[in-house]
Formats: C-alpha cells, sequence, structure tokens
C-alpha cells in the first residue's frame, strides 16, 4: 500500500510527536511511523523534568491541561555535599523561571491523545528511508516498513529521522556526510522508581565519596533515585536493601532531622553516560532531531527539552516553506540547532564532571571538585549561571 503525506516522520517518542502536533497546528499533513505499540512507548521509564520553555509550548498549542493539573512546579534545586545543603533559588537567580516534574510517558500520551486519528502508524517492522538524498521538488522520499504483514511506503517531501539514538535514519546518511562528536564516561546511574513520598520538595544533587546520588520524583507519591555506578553494572548484584543503604550513605545529611523516605521499589535499570553530537544534523531531505541527533548525559536533565527545541525550529522551517515557498529556515535548521545543542551539551558535561567520581581522578581532582561545588553554591555569578542553564537557555 502507498500512502502521501508532506512531512514523513520516524520515531513516536516526545520529538516525533511534537513535531507532528506542531505542523498539523499549522496545516501540515505528516505521518509518523513507530516501531513499538502505544503501550511500550508510553510506559517506557525517562525523564521526569520539563524546562519552563517545553511546559509554556505545550499548554501554548493546546496540550498542556494535565500538565496544568499534575506538574509539579519547582522555583529551585538543591546540591549536597559535604552533609550540607544548597539551594539554587530560581526566583532569585533565574528571573523567576522555573522547572516543573513531570515525567516524560505522560507527555507522550498527552501528544498521543491530541494526535489525529489514524497519523500515527505503529508497530512498523524494518522502516528503512529512501531518496532523500536529493534537494525537494525533485523526487518524493520515501519511508518503508512492514505493517499487519503487508509491506507498505509512505511517500513525503521530507522526512524528519526522531527515531533516537539506535534509530534507523542517522545510518541512512552516508557515513562521510556526517562528522561525530563523542564522549562516553566511565559509569552509568542505576535508578529506581518507588512507591515512597519524595524526602524532599525539590531535586537533590549530591557529590559523595562513593559517588555521585540523585534524589528526584515523578508525583507527591512516587520517588526517583539514582546513584552513579559502573557502566557494566548487574542490576542482580542490587537488591533493593542494597539499593536503599548506598542512597542512604550518599545522600545523608548534616540535619538530623532530614531522612530518606523508603517504599516499594517498582522499577530498577542501568543507563548509560554519553555525550554525543552530529554534524550537520540535516542531509538532503532528511532531518535529524531529537536523540538520532545528540545525547547528553542525564546530570541536567535536558535530554527532552532539547528534543522539543530542535522541533521547534523544525516545524517553523516547514511551515515557512509550505506557507511562502521560503526555503531559508530549513535550510538553517542545523546551523540553528547547533547553537543551543552545544551550549546544553556543555551544561551536561559540566555538571556531570563537576557530580560524578572519575576512576581516572587522583585526591587533586577531588579537592578540585569541591572547590568548584563551594564556588557555585557562593558565588552570585557562578550559581546565575548554573540556574540560567537549568531552568533552561532561550529556546533559539
Ligand atoms: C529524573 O527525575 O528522572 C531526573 C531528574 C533530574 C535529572 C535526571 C533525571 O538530572
Amino acid at each position: 500500500m502507498s500512502l502521501r503525506t508532506q512531512v514523513g516522520i520516524v520515531g513516536a517518542g516526545p520529538a516525533g510527536l511534537m513535531l507532528s502536533h506542531l505542523l498539523h497546528r499549522q496545516g501540515i499533513d505528516s505521518i509518523v511511523v513507530e516501531a513499538r505499540s502505544r503501550q511500550y512507548v508510553e510506559e517506557r521509564v525517562r525523564a521526569g523534568v520539563l524546562e519552563q520553555g517545553t511546559a509554556d509550548l505545550m499548554a501554548e498549542t493546546g496540550i498542556g491541561d494535565r500538565l496544568k493539573r499534575e506538574g509539579l512546579i519547582h522555583h529551585g534545586v538543591m546540591f549536597r555535599f559535604g552533609g550540607q545543603t544548597h539551594r539554587f533559588d530560581f526566583d532569585e537567580l533565574a528571573n523567576g523561571r522555573c522547572i516543573i516534574v513531570y515525567p516524560q510517558n505522560k507527555v507522550v500520551a498527552d501528544l498521543f491523545d491530541a494526535a489525529a486519528g489514524g497519523r500515527v502508524i505503529l508497530e512498523a517492522e524494518d522502516a528503512s528511508v529512501h531518496d532523500f538524498a536529493g534537494a525537494s521538488g525533485v523526487a518524493k522520499a520515501k519511508i518503508r516498513f512492514r505493517a499487519g504483514g503487508e509491506a507498505q511506503e509512505i511517500e513525503c517531501d521530507f522526512i524528519a529521522g526522531c527515531d533516537g539514538f539506535h534509530g534507523i535514519c542517522r545510518p541512512s546518511i552516508p557515513a562521510g556526510a556526517l562528522t561525530v562528536y563523542d564522549r562516553v564516561y566511565p559509569f552509568g546511574w542505576l535508578g529506581i522508581l518507588a512507591e515512597a513520598r519524595p524526602s524532599s520538595e525539590e531535586l537533590i544533587y549530591a557529590y559523595h565519596e562513593r559517588g555521585f546520588a540523585l534524589l528526584s520524583m515523578r508525583t507527591p507519591t512516587i520517588s526517583r533515585l539514582y546513584i552513579q555506578c559502573k557502566p557494566e553494572e548487574d542490576i542482580n548484584d542490587w537488591p533493593d536493601a542494597r539499593i536503599w543503604q548506598e542512597l542512604k550513605l550518599r545522600l545523608a545529611s548534616s540535619d538530623p532531622n532530614w531522612k530518606l523516605t523508603e517504599g516499594k521499589v517498582l522499577q530498577k535499570g542501568v543507563t548509560g553516560m554519553r555525550s554525543f553530537v552530529v554534524e550537520p544534523m540535516q542531509f538532503g531531505k532528511l532531518f535529524l532531531a531529537g536523540d538520532a541527533a545528540h545525547i547528553v548525559p542525564p546530570t541536567g536533565a535536558k535530554g527532552l527539552n532539547l528534543a522539543v527545541s530542535d522541533v521547534r525550529v523544525l516545524a517553523d522551517g516547514f511551515a515557512e516553506f509550505y506557507r511562502a515557498g521560503k526555503k531559508s529556515t530549513l535550510e538553517d535548521y542545523s546551523r540553528k540547532c547547533l547553537r543551543r545543542v552545544w551550549k546544553v551539551q556543555r551544561f551536561s558535561w559540566w555538571m556531570t564532571s563537576m557530580l560524578h567520581l572519575f576512576d581516572t581522578d587522583n585526591a587533586f581532582d577531588q579537592r578540585r571538585q569541591l572547590a568548584e561545588l563551594d564556588y557555585v553554591t557562593s558565588s552570585r555569578a557562578a550559581s546565575q549561571s548554573l540556574a540560567e542553564n537549568y531552568v533552561g537557555l532561550p529556546m533559539e
């Protein structure tokens, strides 16, 4: 069967679904092709922090109702080291901008609910992309896949590769056309989701001689907690009691009234950490957005927000092309996105470097890290810089 659309989108994660949503609002037709089921995509436990700009975009485009009801607005974030807790106050340091704790899987569910019926094709197997090398207007680009046991093809003017780091779009571009910038960190995060009232109203990033720990949350009754671990850590070596024990040590506070709330562990897993960028983010009629083009380590909670800022630029480019026949914004897509991408890469790398133990570090490096933490929590200029990046740099 052959289908036609203006923009063919590969991947129904936040990038692909948000792009489809923004295009629909501009009267531009799209079809999203996704390898997994809706249940799989919606239940995938991922990030949980929205920059204000991301939340504002959801509200402005009519998908912010549940976010408004259930999102937890945070006006600050905490660092803990040497048992002491320091708060970065966004009201004071970031002109009152804030972050909203709202899980990525809810963002995806809200986008699915908003999607015009039938424009998302799920459980599409063996997707591949074709005829995207030339300029627009010549031959149509194509997405081929199998669905319901049948070979299918979508003809489109453009393809948006929103299919994540392991997706098929980026590897379909001739290797010589892309430059890869990559850094793999010598550690991972072991994360749990627990039925436990969060022990703090705001997130706590903890630096500790045993390694980094993070206290986050999903709802007023569900905590999300992480500890730095080896990248190849076997989750079977970590029974729940051992995880809680380690969290208690690393999140320990000099405040005798502070206590880590424990509860039933609902989910646990280990994630690797890397920084990754490809340049450019476009090849002919194929545009990469979100994790397909770049990965950040999770220490700044930036991955989802960066994907949203990419597709915002891309949707503007398509809108200008279809409205006025102008290609300039679309041709500027990669350059415009990469300026923001690299600044967010820098911030995520910096947060990661400041807060984790590196096995190549010596006593000098640990003193240096403590001096950096002391500086960033005591200098107004440094605190302001952290807060400005944490709440989100301007979208463009
Ligand atoms: C999360 O809640 O999953 C989370 C929060 C902050 C981060 C990373 C992950 O920096």
